[in-house]
């Protein structure tokens, strides 16, 4: 089995877990006024770390529920269990999970599997994006008004003055304007040619890493900007190469 294959099969695994619970109620370990930690996210989590290790004992894991492995090595493997958390819980299915891995700091693989339509899309370093085996590619839109832009909006002051103004621009400019709840699934979307673009404010590396690899395979950028005290939290703006996204930021 190859590193890609891994990851598929740790994806779909994952994915079975959390089909299987969709219409169950759901423990909660922690509750915030913004956000859910379930008990699935941990379960997903340790299921796919086992999945990984078990063939790359020494590799690294860096996840959103946590670290395991040997954190020195230079192999690192990316998860976000489930992405889209607060759509799982309410019974929205609007999620995935999101696995990435990367070489000395650089990205080489990303899986990103939606289990509630059974969607997984897969890319490797110097590849193309597939979605179910295909081959997929950024949209070729060019004019802002035919683009559907996605977005998420931070909580704290500053995040959310700019992300206020830029969902106005973009309301004016754009076909449509989303805001879904799964930056992974939106990425994902955007290497496949659904939407055009994805900016957020504040993003963390695990819920981008697949997506963002998926999105520059195709010709599309991902612009990130790193938060000052923490290097893992992003601003991102992520289009499919050709929008002029400058004219609402
Ligand atoms: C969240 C989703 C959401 C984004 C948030 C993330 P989670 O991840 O990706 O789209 O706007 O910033 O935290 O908590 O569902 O894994
Ligand atoms: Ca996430």
């Amino acid at each position: 089995m190859t590193e890609l294959e891994t990851a598929v099969h740790a994806a779909q695994d994952a994915g079975k877990l959390l089909r299987a619970n969709f219409h169950e109620p759901k423990a909660v370990d922690e509750a915030l006024h913004h956000d859910l930690k379930l008990a699935l996210d941990k379960e997903s989590q340790d299921l796919i770390t086992g999945i990984i290790l078990e063939k790359y004992p020494d590799h690294a894991i860096y996840g959103e529920e946590g670290l395991a492995g040997d954190q020195s090595s230079n192999h690192q493997w990316i998860v976000d269990p489930i992405d889209g958390t607060v759509n799982f819980f309410y019974g929205i299915p609007h999620f995935c999970i999101s696995i990435a891995k990367r070489v000395d700091g650089e990205l080489v693989l990303g899986v990103i599997y939606d289990p509630m339509v059974n969607e997984l899309w897969t890319i490797e370093k110097g590849g193309q994006p597939h979605l179910n085996g295909n081959p997929v590619t950024v949209s070729t839109r060019e004019k802002l008004e035919e683009s559907i832009l996605f977005v998420g909006c931070g909580k704290d002051e500053e995040a959310l003055t700019t992300g206020l103004v830029r969902f106005k621009k973009g309301s004016l400019k754009a076909r449509k304007m989303r805001m879904m709840g799964s930056a992974a699934l939106g990425m994902a979307y955007i290497a496949c040619g659904r939407l055009d673009a994805y900016i957020e404010s504040r993003i963390s590396l695990w819920d981008i890493a697949a997506g963002q690899l998926m999105i520059e395979s195709t010709g599309g950028r991902v612009d990130l900007v790193p938060h000052e005290n923490n290097p893992d939290v992003y601003s991102i703006v992520a289009t499919n190469g050709k929008i002029p996204i400058e004219e609402i930021l």
